[in-house]
């Protein structure tokens, strides 16, 4: 049996064929992904209206193409599983209406998938030894959150972003250094060849239950303020962006720590863009008592494999969106149920 996945939350189209049977871990057959930070680069951030548009114009093209690469044919298709929410309205409204037609159309069931339900499961894909229950950390542009992860629709909240995200907090300070959007992966080179820095960022709220970068953002836009006259010199730059890298870096892995003794649970799955940062791997593989496990780098980013995934282990137990579902543009995955049948 055969499932399509269609994932377009935020600024990236993708699609999947997923190979599954009775029980067990789906194959992937075939991915594709159409990226747009080309598109959103000029405005320093993902324009919602472009976005859907390139959805639009991509989302046809794509579908044509996994099913050429996949091999398989409409009449292979037993489910399609599309990311319902959370992310942005006009993108989601993209990918549940071509979804909603093409299982009309086909006679093919539906699965409304939570996207960051998806990130908790991505590491799977590549690990299907994995048990549970384990820790989630997801890092992304739009999202920072950790949750214990029991089994499909069991999730307990144990930290989540009470402001920006720490991909945010990663692009924001690239900005202030004069990167083009997004600026993390260029600041996290910088930082990398630098290896060390002169400054020392506040640590914030590490008390407190949640994530929080809004004060370091502050920080690190008054620092480069002080230093707007020097940010000619290569050195002083790099060291800047050494020093927001370690300060963004330390707060993940505060509430990590503590979330590990808290929980008792020493498997730990890291996915997002900013699970990509090498800085945080290396620190993450020298931690002792934790088991970090991550995805394969294109399903650490946003994929439709990881809805593809989702959207099986939900369709096995008998789960299919009601007809004239809309998109929840909020979301929380911690609020989500074991699947259930219509
Ligand atoms: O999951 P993702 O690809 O997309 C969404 O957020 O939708 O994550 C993108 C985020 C961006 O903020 C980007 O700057 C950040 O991940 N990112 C990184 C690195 N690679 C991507 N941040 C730090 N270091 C990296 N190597
Ligand atoms: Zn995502």
């Amino acid at each position: 049996m055969y499932a399509l996945a269609i994932e377009t939350s935020c600024d990236e189209t993708a699609v999947a064929v997923l190979q599954f049977g009775e029980n067990g871990l789906p194959v992937v057959s075939a991915e594709l992904v159409a990226s747009q930070s080309e598109v959103h680069r000029d405005y320093g951030g993902v324009v919602p209206e472009l976005a859907s548009r390139e959805h639009l114009r991509n989302l046809p093209l794509l579908l044509d193409e996994v099913f050429r690469k996949s091999g398989i044919g409409v009449q292979n298709l037993a489910l399609i599983g599309v990311t319902r929410g959370p992310g942005l309205k006009g993108c989601l409204l993209i990918g549940l209406g071509m979804a909603q037609g093409l299982s009309l159309a086909w006679n093919v069931p539906l699965v409304g998938v939570n996207h960051i339900e998806g990130h908790l499961y991505s590491a799977l894909l590549s690990n299907p030894q994995l048990e549970f229950p384990f820790l989630a950390l997801v890092i992304s542009g739009g999202h920072t959150e950790i949750h214990e992860v029991h089994g499909i629709g069991s999730y307990k909240l144990v930290a989540r972003t009470i402001d920006d995200a720490a991909g945010e907090a990663f692009d924001k300070s690239a900005h202030l250094l004069g990167f083009l959007y997004p600026g993390g992966p260029a600041l996290a080179e910088l930082a990398d060849q630098t290896g060390r820095s002169r400054f020392k960022l506040p640590r914030v709220m590490r008390e407190s239950e949640g994530f929080s970068f809004s004060g370091l953002k502050t920080a690190i836009s008054q620092l480069v303020r002080d230093q707007k006259a020097n940010l000619g010199d290569g050195q002083l730059r790099g060291e800047l962006a050494f020093a927001a890298q370690e300060a963004i870096v330390d707060a993940l892995l505060f509430k990590l720590r503590q979330a590990v003794k808290r929980s008792g649970i020493s498997t730990v799955t890291v996915s997002g863009g900013v699970s990509a940062n090498r800085f945080l791997r290396a620190k993450l593989a020298a931690e002792k008592g934790m088991n970090v496990c991550f995805p394969e780098f294109r399903h650490c980013v946003d994929n439709a494999a990881m809805i593809g995934l989702v959207a099986v282990e939900r369709f096995r137990r008998g789960e299919r969106i009601a007809a004239g579902a809309g998109v929840l543009s909020r979301w929380p995955v911690d609020s989500m149920q074991p699947p259930c049948a219509p």
